[in-house]
């Protein structure tokens, strides 16, 4: 039995359900492929809790329902105040989690704490996109210069092992990338479309979903879905500067819009586009023939269409999600432990 301890680091909505779903398949993984996944560290922004021996099922279950930023008066094991450098000092993880949310003007804290876990040696999963959008080239050195795993597959259709898809077409040449690449803001239309909603009740289901960013203008003002072609335009090897994208608000949208839409024969959607041979990039709303592909991806679903010199493909799945979500980090991290060497 392999025995690989966890650090997470961010403690939100992704953060609960990764440690919850965890908890409840840890046995089953163990059984399955022969690992231990052990969880020795969590922080959130405010503390952490550090028991280098692995929290047990129950514990983990328990801190799941702390309120948000409450861990640090989780009993024994909790202290206030974060502290990376103490997690690694004292209970030493071979995988650093990186949930942190996303912050495009810095990268912090999460570039910071994944550079950091890579100098001590720990491979790193995360679904934060800020710190890939930023400093994906000195991520991505950082690690392969220790000879360590960093995987984010959780950053482009969270729920989707999409960005795997697309990086083992390594004999592509990518033309195009395109699609429906925010769940809140295409979750926010769709109820516009089907139940008349207005735009801010719509967001405000979305926001009780947990599919928005924890700064929803990240979503509506389209950084979001910019963000992710950036991370697609690394991962195919023709990278674009995340201020060279072009970006619409979806908070211009009305219901009169929506209706005026539907009455033409179209659905309104907001569409995030890759052309990898211009290298030119835009987030915008467009409206879409009823019988087109894209107006069939409603609510959360993500739905991409991959058009290379050889081929053409569409991916649908869930973008956002804490559940799903929370299985794309998962998966991440058992494939760090079953093919990483710590
Ligand atoms: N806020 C994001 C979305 C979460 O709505 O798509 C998943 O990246």
């Amino acid at each position: 039995m392999k025995s690989i301890n966890v650090a997470v680091v961010g403690f939100g909505n992704v953060g609960r359900a990764f440690v919850k779903t965890l908890a409840l398949k840890r046995k089953t993984l163990s059984e399955k492929y022969g690992i231990n996944i052990n969880v020795v560290a969590i922080a959130d922004s405010k503390g952490m809790v550090i028991k280098p021996s692995g929290l047990d099922d129950y514990e983990m279950l328990k801190l799941c329902e702390v309120p948000k930023s409450g861990i640090h008066m989780f009993g024994s094991y909790a202290k206030q105040g974060v502290d990376i450098a103490e997690i690694y000092d004292k209970a030493a993880p071979n995988i650093h989690v990186e949930l942190t949310p996303a912050n495009y003007a810095t990268g912090e804290p999460g570039y910071t704490n994944i550079v950091f876990a890579l100098k001590r040696g720990a491979h790193v999963v995360t679904a934060n996109k800020a710190p890939l959008v930023l400093y994906y080239r000195e991520i991505v050195e950082e690690a392969r210069i220790r000879r360590l795993m960093i995987k984010f597959r959780a950053t482009v259709m969270g729920g989707t092992p999409f960005l795997e898809m697309l990086s083992s077409m390594k004999s592509h040449d990518i033309e195009k990338v395109e699609g429906i690449l925010n769940a809140t803001t295409n979750y926010i239309l769709t109820e516009m479309h089907e139940n008349l909603l207005d735009f801010e009740q719509a967001l405000r289901k979305a926001q009780a979903l947990g599919i928005a960013e924890a700064d929803p203008s990240l979503d509506i003002e389209g950084f979001d879905a910019a963000a992710k072609l950036v991370i697609i335009s690394y991962v195919i090897g023709k990278p674009i500067n995340i201020s060279s994208i072009y970006r619409e608000s979806v908070a211009q949208i009305s219901l009169k819009d929506v209706l005026d839409a539907v009455k033409q024969g179209h659905v309104i959607k907001y569409v995030a586009a890759l052309d990898a041979q211009k290298m030119v990039a835009s987030v915008k709303i467009e409206k879409v023939p009823r019988d087109n592909v894209f107006a069939q991806i409603n609510g959360t679903l993500n739905g991409v269409r991959i058009k290379s010199d050889a081929t053409e493909l569409f991916f649908i799945g869930r973008g956002g999600g804490r559940i799903e979500t929370a299985h794309t980090v998962l998966d991440d991290v058992i494939e760090v432990a079953l093919r990483g060497s710590a």
